[in-house]
């Protein structure tokens, strides 16, 4: 660990500072408006890595054109004070200009496992996705990376790069922080208003009663599918999107429950898109 964070913008004072580091290193890519879900990442790096880099960037190519780019929350002062409390030894903080230079064109795509449940939903996303944490593992070099469960789907497609393109990096999937009313934290919880934020528990209960029903011995997705429609249907705010019971490694639907299961789903409370997943088995 360094004696003071280090913040870099370029390309060249990025490994300029990373010189300066000792490894093993780990990264934590964010698109920053840090909440206790990513420090939670940082600090499992802390105890796990010699060194921490952090990156903050809020990636353009991974919004569709009618999403919330232009819109989402950003506190750059905030999140480097938090980093920095954290232990972080090197926050990295490109313009789109330094990771997308004029003329870019080299693209990283996932086929298969970016086609389902939020592929679908979000055309393009986890090939801006791919794309830029495949650019953050070049730029970066880390031993270990570190990502959230909260978004189940992009944790499948990393790990499936990693082994593709075979970066020498430990992926290492790190649990969901929730808020007290089991809702998943996320920088997109800003968005929500009193009403809003008081109708998003639903989602959260409405994996625990499919997660009940599972305990109680029920092992099929229909039925499971079927409970979740029901408690969401209870809250006049929410409009789900997609419920899914798939295979945890392929994120293929499945009809009777296997030894690992992911439960997800994509819900509009108002005009906020929120995602949210358990594993069972
Ligand atoms: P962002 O949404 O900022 O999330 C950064 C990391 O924090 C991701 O790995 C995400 O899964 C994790 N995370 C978010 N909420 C969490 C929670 N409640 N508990 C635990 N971990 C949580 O995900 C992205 O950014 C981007 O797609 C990125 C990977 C940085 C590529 O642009």
């Amino acid at each position: 660990m360094s004696e003071s964070m280090i913040i870099a913008t370029s390309l060249q004072e990025l490994w300029q500072a990373l010189r300066l580091l000792e490894g093993p290193l780990g990264l934590v890519p964010t698109m920053g408006y840090l909440h206790e879900g990513h420090l939670s990442l940082a600090r499992r790096a802390r105890q796990e890595c010699r060194s921490v880099v952090t990156s903050i960037f809020v990636n353009p190519t991974q919004f569709g054109p009618g999403e919330d780019l232009s819109r989402y929350p950003r506190n750059l002062p905030g999140d480097l004070q938090l980093l920095e409390a954290a232990g972080v030894d090197l926050v990295w903080v490109p313009t789109p200009e330094v990771l997308y230079p004029p003329g870019y064109q080299t693209w990283v795509d996932v086929e298969l496992l970016s086609q389902p449940l939020e592929g679908a939903a979000r055309p393009g996303h986890f090939r801006g996705v791919a794309t830029v944490v495949s650019k953050l593992f070049n730029a970066v070099r880390p031993e270990k990376a570190y990502f959230g469960q909260k978004d189940a789907q992009q944790a499948a497609v990393i790990r499936q790069l990693a082994r593709d393109l075979s970066y020498p990096i430990e992926i290492v999937i790190c649990p969901t922080l929730r808020e007290a009313d089991g809702l998943a934290m996320s920088s997109r919880n800003s968005y929500l208003n009193a009403d809003e934020r008081r109708a998003a528990g639903v989602l959260y209960r409405a994996l625990g009663a499919a997660r009940a029903a599972y305990e109680r011995g029920e092992r099929h997705a229909a039925a499971l599918l079927q409970t979740m429609s029901a408690i969401l249907a209870e809250e006049p705010l929410a409009r789900p999107q997609y419920l899914s019971c798939a295979d945890y490694d392929t994120l293929a639907e499945v009809e009777t429950l296997n030894e690992k299961t992911l439960l997800s789903l994509a819900v509009f409370i108002g005009s906020t898109r929120l995602i949210d997943n358990i594993v069972l088995g």
